[in-house]
């Protein structure tokens, strides 16, 4: 694929941004045929903004505290998007919760990764939860966007062992590999065409519909 052919995406974090740094590193390395016009964050301090001007992406902030509320907010953030003529918006830790009218603008292109086995444990403090639960599994879920928080289609999952003795925090390290694996491969799924969302919220995988989630195990992970 040329470089042309990259398809043009736009990342919203609000953080530490190691997703969006496993996401520029297999772009750079040129299996991940993206072309990242912006990263978009809502807070000044997230780290990931420095991350994206290190490796010369224009990198912003809409800071959410400076609107008067959640309509205007949203207003400013979908004129920066649009201004870059995304094909798919990629929520990588954005901690803000979206109006359904936001969500449905990037209807079908618009993709989030979750730290839970979706639909277990939507919302936050999923690694403390998992062990409160006594779950004998865990792991990520990549999905698009739907006015259902956390609770739109998932498309691709990576699984990992909870652990005798894990903390919230090693849970969290061994969960976080799964991320960094398959949050790359599903947007090169899309950036590739091999994934789509119909206006019914089905997923189309390889034309035929999916029924339920791909799973890492079974897949081939990007080499980067
Ligand atoms: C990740 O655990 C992701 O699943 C969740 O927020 C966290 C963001 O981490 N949505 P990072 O900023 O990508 O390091």
């Amino acid at each position: 694929m040329t470089a042309t052919a990259r398809l043009p995406i736009v990342i919203l974090i609000s953080g530490r941004g190691s997703n969006l740094a496993s996401i520029i590193e297999c772009a750079a390395s040129g299996v991940l045929d993206v072309d990242i016009r912006a990263v978009i964050s809502n807070r000044p301090a997230a780290v990931g903004l420095r991350l994206a001007e290190g490796a010369g992406i224009p990198a912003g902030v809409i800071d959410h505290t400076g609107y008067s509320g959640r309509t205007a907010f949203e207003h400013a953030l979908r004129e920066r998007i649009d201004a870059c003529q995304p094909e798919l918006v990629v929520l990588a830790g954005f901690m803000r919760l979206l109006t359904a009218g936001f969500v449905a603008h990037y209807h079908g292109r618009m993709l989030n990764i979750h730290p839970s086995l979706l639909p277990a444990l939507p919302g936050l403090d999923t690694h403390r939860r998992a062990l409160e639960a006594g779950l004998a599994e865990h792991g990520a879920s990549v999905h698009f966007v739907t006015a259902d928080m956390d609770g739109g289609p998932v498309l691709l999952q990576g699984r990992v062992p909870v652990c005798d003795g894990d903390t919230p925090a090693t849970l969290a390290g061994r969960v976080l590999e799964q991320e960094h694996r398959i949050y790359p491969l599903a947007i090169q799924w899309f950036a590739s065409g091999r994934i789509f969302l119909d206006e019914n919220c089905h997923i189309y995988f390889d034309g035929n519909r999916l029924t339920r989630p791909r799973d890492l195990a079974t897949e081939i992970p990007l080499p980067c």
